[in-house]
């Protein structure tokens, strides 16, 4: 099968995703900074310094595949237990990632889009982001959406107590209360699920992220670091993705008997 998307470009063998089923939404867990940094004996921030530009590139990339929505796992609600410098350096990130790139984000028709708690993050990073937010309220090409201070059972405990709260307001009522609601009531109520997720560095599991939203989304894991994934890794990864069987639970129609 994976044959079948394999295209031969330049001489060299190239996975080239099948332009017919770009997932729509891709989710990425983008993990392996510091240990691409202690690598290279350099400090963990540097990790972080070249993931940026990771960011980038794969931002163009999606964008160029005809990807709908990016999101990319920033900073997690557990990583505030980081040494203090290393979160400070994180917090520093967005305002030079958009401080460099969002003009082209401007004219690639880029939306750039935050999920998390924004309001205990540090005025200088929410200004970063919201400015963002702004500048490209407009656009309507890819979205480019950022999960910063994001933690899925935090986005899903806010959910339930605003449900909660409707019912005990007498605006609703228990017996309402269906998936879609709650779906509704997510960060991502706007977005559609995840298609595909990938997460980098070798690392198999969610670390509280969009535990709702990944029910039925095909995963893909990487040993590549972050700082060292690029085009051609997304490109296999999307390959992977589209050889899948996608069942949610049914059977296939040859398979009916
Ligand atoms: C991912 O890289 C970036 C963030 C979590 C902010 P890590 O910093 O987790 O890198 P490793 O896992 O220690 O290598
Ligand atoms: C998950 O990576 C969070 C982000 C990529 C932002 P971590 O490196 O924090 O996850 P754990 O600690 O290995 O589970
Ligand atoms: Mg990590």
């Amino acid at each position: 099968m994976l044959d079948k998307l394999i295209r031969k470009k330049g001489g060299g063998a190239k996975v080239e995703p099948d332009d017919a089923i770009i997932p729509r939404h891709v989710a990425i867990i983008m993990d392996g900074n510091g240990r691409w940094a202690k690598k290279r004996s350099l400090p963990r921030i540097a990790g972080h310094h070249e993931g940026m530009k990771t960011v980038r590139k794969i931002t163009r990339e999606a964008d160029r595949l005809g990807i709908k929505v990016l999101t990319l796992y920033a900073f997690s609600t557990e990583n505030w237990k980081r040494p203090k410098p290393e979160v400070e350096f994180l917090m520093r990130l967005p305002e030079e990632f958009l401080g460099t790139y969002l003009p082209e984000l401007v004219e690639r028709n880029v939306r750039v889009r935050m999920i998390g708690d924004h309001e205990h993050l540090p005025p200088h990073t929410r200004r970063a982001i919201t400015r963002a937010m702004e500048a490209t309220a407009d656009n309507d090409g890819l979205i480019l959406n950022f999960a910063m201070n994001y933690g899925s059972r935090a986005e899903i405990t806010e959910a339930v107590r605003s449900i909660a709260q409707a019912v005990a307001e007498n605006r609703m009522s228990a017996d309402d209360i269906d998936e879609s609601m709650i779906t509704g009531a997510l960060m991502t109520a706007e977005l559609p699920e995840p298609d595909l997720l990938i997460r980098t560095s070798g690392e198999v599991r969610l670390s509280n992220f969009m535990l709702w939203q990944l029910a039925y989304t095909e995963f893909w894991f990487t040993d590549t670091l972050w700082p060292d994934f690029d085009e051609s890794r997304l490109q296999e990864a999307i390959a992977v993705y589209q050889a899948r069987n996608r069942r949610y639970g049914g059977v296939d129609k040859e398979d009916t008997d």
